[in-house]
């Protein structure tokens, strides 16, 4: 079958199905409006598709992920997460010279220049470092103005692309500096683009800093499992504030933004910090259990649930994995593990968490790990921006580039008063 008939006033309309290439199927409802006058009404656009994508695949059903074709599971044990960020912007694998110039290019955003920098100085002490991470794209958008898509030829596009890659590490790693009152480090040339993060997070006021592999591997693992999730809130948001041309870094900053709530990224920090709850509560779930499934409290476990996944989360179980070997190598004995596993076991052998499909997803572990190698609870969200960022960057190109993309602009349907005349003050 290649279309879809719809009956509606006595007449019949056909619209054509768009197949993909692991046969998912959509109906192409672009003509509706003009053909029938109706638009469809999808609240948080559960069945919406909101493009036609090549970089990521998923199937929630059956546990999938894949970037560009690759498994997770193989990107994960074979790659590396600069090796990711060519391949989810590029489409394909480098080669050995096309890696060493993506590398040299990302050096070109090593250093913040001393102007963004003072900027940093202006925001409160106790500033959530999300704020700043999206606060300074934005002031690094009054510094690049000409950034809009229609201003860049390709290669300024993907010189544009790998600054960005580039700042991000100091956009980061300063917002944990100027949380503590440390001053600012620069970029070490001689470290790769995952020990200079950490290299600009954690050196001493001289920039000396001693770096350990496991903990690199360990984050490099976690930024390639965060790198890309084809239409989800963020990468939505990236793609209708891009849609009207906005400047690239202003475009990124709305993703940061919508990354930030506990719903989508911000989740992990509400992992350690429901864990800790539970901690002091004495440790014991079925309180907690039992406060998720009353409808009449808003308490949710956080990183249980996805859009998507209605099996499991194949990074969830990447991580759980991870979790235990990272904190084993460090000789960390987190209580927090401990409690996450029996949490999970406890939802994920009750009616209400079954019946639901509610399963641990990226969230969950993810937490655990960054707190053994030392990145404080408030910066987690942050790691999962600056993993996530060569997905949005990605997301973005394939918008600008593709010649049938049009502003996004959804509709509705109005149910507030109708006309009505003015009322004035006094017979209110
Ligand atoms: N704890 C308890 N109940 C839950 C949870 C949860 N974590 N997640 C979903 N439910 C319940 C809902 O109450 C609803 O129950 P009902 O059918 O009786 O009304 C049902 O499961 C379906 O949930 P929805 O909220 O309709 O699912 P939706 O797809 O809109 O939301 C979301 C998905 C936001 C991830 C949700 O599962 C959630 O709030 N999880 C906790 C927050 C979290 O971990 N977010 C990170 C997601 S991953 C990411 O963005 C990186």
């Amino acid at each position: 079958m290649s279309e879809v008939k719809l009956e509606y006033d006595g007449q019949t309309y056909s619209f054509p199905i768009v197949v993909g290439t692991e046969n998912e199927k959509a109906i192409d409802i672009s003509k509706l409006r003009a053909s029938t006058g109706l638009v469809t009404l999808d609240n948080g656009y559960v069945n919406t598709g909101s493009c036609q994508s090549k970089i990521t695949f998923l199937n929630g059903e059956q546990g999938i992920l894949r970037y560009r074709g690759y498994s997770i599971e193989e990107l994960c044990e074979k790659s590396s997460f600069v090796e990711v960020m060519y391949l989810l912007i590029n489409g394909e694998l480098p080669t050995e010279t096309q890696l060493s110039t993506f590398r040299t290019d990302l050096r070109g955003g090593d250093n913040l220049s001393n102007d963004v920098r003072k900027f940093y100085s202006l925001y409160p002490k106790d500033a959530h470092p999300m704020g700043i991470v999206s606060a300074t794209l934005s002031t690094l958008s009054t510094f690049h103005q000409d950034l809009t898509p229609g201003n860049l030829s390709a290669d300024q596009k993907s010189k544009v692309m790998s600054l960005l890659l580039g700042y991000m590490k100091s956009i980061c790693a300063y917002a944990y500096r100027s949380n503590t009152g440390k001053a600012f480090v620069d970029a070490n040339p001689d470290l790769n683009y995952v020990e200079d993060f950490l290299s600009l997070m954690f050196a001493d006021d001289k920039g000396q800093y001693e770096v350990d592999p496991e903990i690199a591997q360990a984050i490099d693992l976690l930024l390639i499992l965060h790198a890309d999730h084809e239409q989800n809130c963020s990468a939505s948001t990236v793609r209708l504030v891009g849609s009207s041309q906005a400047n690239l870094f202003a475009t990124i900053s709305a993703g940061v933004d919508a990354l930030w709530g506990q719903l989508h990224g911000g989740a992990n920090q509400a992992v350690i910090e429901m864990l800790e709850e539970i901690q002091k509560d004495g440790g014991g779930y079925k309180k907690f259990l039992d406060k998720a499934k009353d409808k009449n409290d808003p308490f949710r476990i956080m990183g249980f649930g996805h859009r998507v996944y209605k099996n499991f989360d194949p990074r969830a179980k990447i991580i759980k994995k991870a979790c235990d070997s990272v904190l084993s190598k460090l000789g960390v004995n987190d209580p927090a593990l401990e409690i996450a596993k029996g949490l999970e076991e406890a939802a994920l052998t009750d009616d209400y968490f079954v019946e639901r499909k509610l399963y641990p997803n990226v969230d969950f572990y993810s937490g655990i790990i960054y707190r053994a190698i030392g990145i404080p609870t408030n910066m987690f969200t942050v790691m999962f921006a600056l993993g996530r960022l060569p997905g949005w960057i990605s997301q973005w190109k394939e918008m600008i580039e593709d010649p049938t993309s049009r502003i996004g602009r959804p509709r509705q349907i109005y149910m507030g008063e109708t006309a009505r005349a003015y009322t004035p003050i006094g017979q209110r």
